[in-house]
């Protein structure tokens, strides 16, 4: 057995009926398509989504959510024309600069996991500094998905693991669940026990693959620029409706 902490993998599973949840994931989904169906260019749709964000951010400090992990950019959205990601990159780095300030007044804690030598420098940067001007805040940590993929995440994993076994700090019988979550990006965190994704689109896209074990996923037409509180609210109460049934099942 490995000296790390117990695993997180089953917050979920030992939920009592009715819990609210302590970590809601959202994969962001529909900016495009909230767009082209008012004419409007991509741009102005990621624009309204992140507006989207800062309502997901106050709401779920609201619904007592205790982490809100929100998957921003993929691996693979660098395959996406150089003019949306630019677009996209200039949003982030304009909603650090003015609403960092803001979010550390609100208690959140903010923290950025994903390949960060794929992100533009000033942008690591301020990921940076918000990440220290925020460090000592508990009432919600919020963690942005950027550059980020699961598979690649779970690889690294790996490697950390093989290097520390050639480097003779440790055996390959000493490799369990719990030594595997310590050295993903989420390692200081519960595993999500709500999954969200909008826009109707039902995938995980290479998304917490391993810390999805137990969570409940809940799908929504909603397109992201238009997710709102109720629709957040109503994410958390058909998980809660959920975790009763599998309560009484259990009982
Ligand atoms: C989600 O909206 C936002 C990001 C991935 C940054 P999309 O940009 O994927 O919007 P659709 O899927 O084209 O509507
Ligand atoms: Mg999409």
């Amino acid at each position: 057995m490995s000296s790390a902490p117990a695993p997180s993998t089953s917050s979920a599973v030992v939920t009592e009926s009715g819990t609210r949840p302590r970590h809601v994931a959202i994969i962001l989904d529909g900016n495009g398509r909230w767009a082209r169906a008012r004419g409007l260019p991509r741009a102005a749709g990621h624009k309204r989504g992140a507006d989207a964000v800062k309502r997901a951010v106050n709401s779920a400090g609201d619904l007592g959510i205790e982490y809100l992990t929100l998957f921003g950019f993929s691996t693979e959205n660098w395959l996406r024309p150089e003019d949306e990601v630019r677009d996209l990159m200039g949003l982030l780095r304009f909603y650090l600069q003015v609403e960092i300030t803001e979010l550390h007044r609100g208690g959140v804690r903010f923290k950025v996991i994903g390949d960060r030598s794929q992100l533009p420098p000033d942008t690591v940067a301020l990921i940076e500094q918000s990440e220290k001007l925020t460090a000592g805040n508990s009432k919600l940590v919020l963690t942005v998905a950027l550059s980020y993929g699961s598979r690649k995440e779970i690889v690294s994993a790996a490697r950390a693991l093989a290097a520390e076994c050639m480097a003779g700090n440790m055996t390959p019988d000493q490799i369990d669940e719990a030594a595997f979550s310590q050295r993903l990006f989420t390692h200081d965190m519960p595993d999500p026990d709500l999954l969200i994704r909008t826009s109707g689109e039902q995938r995980i896209s290479n998304f917490l693959l391993w810390q999805i074990a137990y969570t409940e996923f809940v799908f929504t037409p909603t397109l992201w620029p238009d997710f709102s509180h109720d629709d957040l609210k109503a994410a958390v109460e058909t998980y809660m409706t959920r975790e009763r049934r599998y309560g009484a099942i259990n009982a």
